[in-house]
């Protein structure tokens, strides 16, 4: 292993580079930054989930002290491109984004339709009470078990029969129909929200007629700058877009919603800057979601463990202007050697906002049914369910019939399985016991595609012998930044220290959004590539000026610790400082573009996690204590252990969330959360999330991309909510298929 890794820097456990500024206060995040003439705006949101507006009285509104502007459908500046949605998928779903005030239209409940703007915050906040809106209700349908009938092939499936959400069959359809041994179950999950701790937010400002800044919470600077730049239909050039710091995002930063639309509108027509930061309840209904979904998982195995068939359906939740789809299905296809499997998706529009996806996305929708379904099969022929995952593993792709790039589940599996202590796990249901509470184990696997996308980088090695990269990728929380930092001193041999990684800004060179796992081999491979580009310069300079180094090229040197050094004349060395000092140079520039090759037509590519679960359950008050989590990656090689850590216990704590605590509630009277706060929508506190240990195999895939990485984000999440929920059934002998397990549907 050795060889691949580049131990100086790369996989240590360095500290973030920004940890400082984010712990001190002095990070600035987009509601915080100030502009002189700043005014603050105000969404009010329909109270009806479907029907038109009748009329919008906001005489009241407008005298109110302070206000500059009310503005709605009929007065809002018009928005001359209008695609809206920095939508990374293709293809893109089908429909049309929600535009903010385009015409008298209520799609969904809370929907913005009107934006009331005043010098001050609590000025707008008071107006935006004030506007009185009558509406002509039709009947809507929020209720998705109400309306599962109406679930549909997505059209871009129909329109297409090779798209990847066409029924899939591999061997026989529906084979363990006809099976001796076989179950078949139901699996629910409510729709659940990101939540984020900072709220969605925007400062709009038009410098010129023609030229916009948005200090936004996004994850995608030139997806939004592409964005806002064909709405308004200005050159790109002319939208910056800056997000320095982002607080938090799990997919509800992946496209540009109405509030961004409605805050630039309100900048055009008051001519000054704007401010518009969502409230908590807005957040649940104008950023996306994870949506509500139904699963079915039906299985046939062998007495001796051997997978014959699975058929997996799936649901999903959409809005009625638009179809949100999600790889639900994508693990059941590839993770079992089974050679029968079906799978089906389908999709129900409902008078809602749309979806979007929310960390693991589809994957850990179907991850909860697929994983649960395995634990309920390992119970019936009476095998440990590790054992029976073992069995059933797969060294190639058995759906697209090619092999994996690296996979080291296997690995993972054994690795986690001895961290929590496994052999404890009782093999009959709810017969181990510490004290009153019943104490059971289970486990849960996860896997999502090994992204990568075309990124940028520039890198500027100045004359003191610092080094400035910038890229216009985010960092939304793993930390970019600080791997940046540690992939480029590896590759470029210099310390730490000596480098800085620039993010957040549309002035650098494009990347993707953030978002899919994929930022460290798409950003990481430009880092890479802009370094060897750096050394390749230096090797030219000192070969083409210095007589020691006469001949000499990129790959006969040595790079180390900010020195240069021809290993056959020892000395023959130099700094980079004094590379560019002796030739006048102040510093040297190389940008470089990186992109996958045609590997992906050659091998499958999956990051893999495991996550093993010991719950206690009170058998009175079915109340459930997450004991320990023990989750391990085969994510390839970890740039750095610390922040990656950081990654999986944060995922491990949303799929703890996932399993026991959130959901929606919607009141379908009126097609509105009554779960519309941090108290009512539960999501995990310090008391909720115990010890979790991570481990990773850390095995380098260099088919992937130069430094070897695979993808964490998701894989933290996917598998943890069945785990949990296998968990459960392990201490109690009891089955909650639909999630979260709260204590009610324990006793
Ligand atoms: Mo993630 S769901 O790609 O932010």
């Amino acid at each position: 292993m050795k060889d691949y890794f580049f131990q100086d820097s790369v996989g240590k456990p360095m500290d973030r580079v920004d940890g400082r500024q984010k712990v001190t206060g002095a990070a600035k995040y987009s509601a915080e930054y100030e502009l002189p003439n700043m005014t603050h705006a105000v969404l009010v949101g329909s109270i009806i989930a479907k029907g038109r507006i009748k009329s919008m009285d906001t005489k009241k509104a407008e005298n109110a002290p302070g206000v500059l502007a009310v503005l709605y459908h009929q007065n809002a500046p018009k928005v001359p491109g209008y695609v809206q949605a920095a939508h990374p998928s293709e293809p893109k779903p089908v429909g049309q984004p929600l535009r903010a005030f385009y015409d008298d239209k209520v799609y969904f409940n809370g929907q913005p339709v009107a934006v009331v703007v005043a010098d001050t915050l609590e000025r707008a906040m008071y107006a935006a009470h004030l506007v009185k809106v009558t509406y002509e209700e039709e009947k809507h349908a929020t209720d998705f078990t109400k309306n599962v009938s109406k679930a549909f092939l997505p059209t871009a499936a129909q329109r297409n029969p090779k798209h990847p959400l066409n029924d899939y069959v591999r061997g026989k359809k529906d084979a363990y129909k006809t099976a001796d041994i076989k179950i078949e179950q139901e699996y629910v999950i409510p729709t659940e929200v990101h939540n984020p701790m900072e709220l969605q937010s925007i400062v709009a400002h038009w410098e010129a007629n023609d030229k916009l800044t948005v200090y936004d919470k996004t994850q995608a600077v030139i997806g939004t700058q592409n964005a806002f730049a064909k709405d308004w239909d200005i050159p790109v050039e002319n939208v910056k877009v800056i997000a320095t710091f982002v607080g938090g995002a799990f997919g509800n930063g992946l496209h540009t919603w109405p509030h961004e639309t409605a805050a630039i509108m309100a900048a055009k027509k008051v001519n000054r800057p704007v401010k518009l930061v969502l409230t908590r309840e807005q957040m649940f209904t104008m950023v996306g979601y994870r949506p509500h979904a139904w699963q079915k998982v039906g299985m046939s195995a062998t007495p001796d463990g051997k997978i014959t068939a699975i058929t997996h359906e799936a649901i999903g939740q959409t809005s009625s202007y638009e179809e949100f789809t999600e790889s639900t299905l994508q693990q059941t296809r590839m993770m079992y050697t089974s050679p029968n499997v079906t799978t089906r998706y389908r999709i129900l529009p409902l008078d809602v906002s749309t979806p979007i996806w929310m960390r693991g996305p589809g994957e850990a929708t179907g991850a909860f049914a697929l994983e649960s379904a395995l634990d309920e099969m390992a119970h019936v022929i009476g095998m440990d369910p590790l054992e029976f995952r073992m069995r059933n593993h797969t060294d190639r792709d058995p759906e697209k019939d090619l092999p994996w790039s690296t996979k080291y589940l296997k690995e993972a599996m054994q690795m986690g399985a001895e961290r929590i202590g496994w052999s404890k796990r009782p093999n009959i249901p709810g017969t181990l016991k510490n004290g009153e509470w019943l104490v059971g184990y289970g486990m849960g696997v996860g896997t999502f595609g090994a992204n990568r996308g075309r990124a940028k980088v520039r890198a500027v090695l100045h004359d003191d012998g610092t080094v400035v990269l910038q890229c216009a990728t985010t960092d939304i929380g793993p930390g970019t930044g600080t791997a940046m930092v540690q992939i480029a001193a590896q590759n470029l041999g210099l310390a730490p220290e000596k480098i800085i990684f620039e993010l957040g800004s549309s002035l650098y060179p494009p990347s993707p959004s953030q978002g899919g796992s994929a930022t460290v081999a798409s950003v990481g491979s430009a880092v890479h590539a802009a370094c060897k580009a750096l050394q390749q310069r230096l090797a030219t300079l000192v070969a083409d000026n210095d007589a020691g180094f006469k001949g000499a090229t990129a790959d006969k040197l040595t790079f180390d610790n900010g020195y240069l050094s021809l290993a056959a004349t020892p000395a023959a060395r130099v700094s980079f400082a004094d590379v560019l000092k002796r030739q006048k140079l102040k510093e040297i520039e190389v940008t470089e573009e990186s992109k996958p090759g045609d590997e992906r037509t050659k091998y499958s590519m999956y990051s893999y996690s495991v996550h093993f679960a010991e719950v206690h359950v009170h058998p009175l008050t079915g109340q459930i204590k997450v004991a320990k989590i023990v989750s391990c990656a085969d994510a390839g090689t970890i740039v750095n252990t610390k922040t990656a850590g950081n990654q999986m216990i944060g995922g491990a704590v949303g799929g703890i969330g996932m399993a026991l605590t959130e959901g929606t509630v919607m009141d379908h009277r009126f097609g509105r959360y009554v779960t519309k706060d941090l108290a009512e929508y539960h999501v995990p506190v310090h008391a909720d999330a115990p010890a979790i240990d991570v481990f990773f195999v850390n095995k380098p895939d260099l088919i992937n991309n130069p430094n070897g990485t695979k993808g964490i984000g998701e894989i933290a999440i996917i598998g943890v909510a069945p785990a949990i929920a296998n968990a459960v059934f392990n201490a109690t002998g009891k089955r909650i298929r639909e999630l979260p397990i709260t204590p009610d549907k324990l006793i």
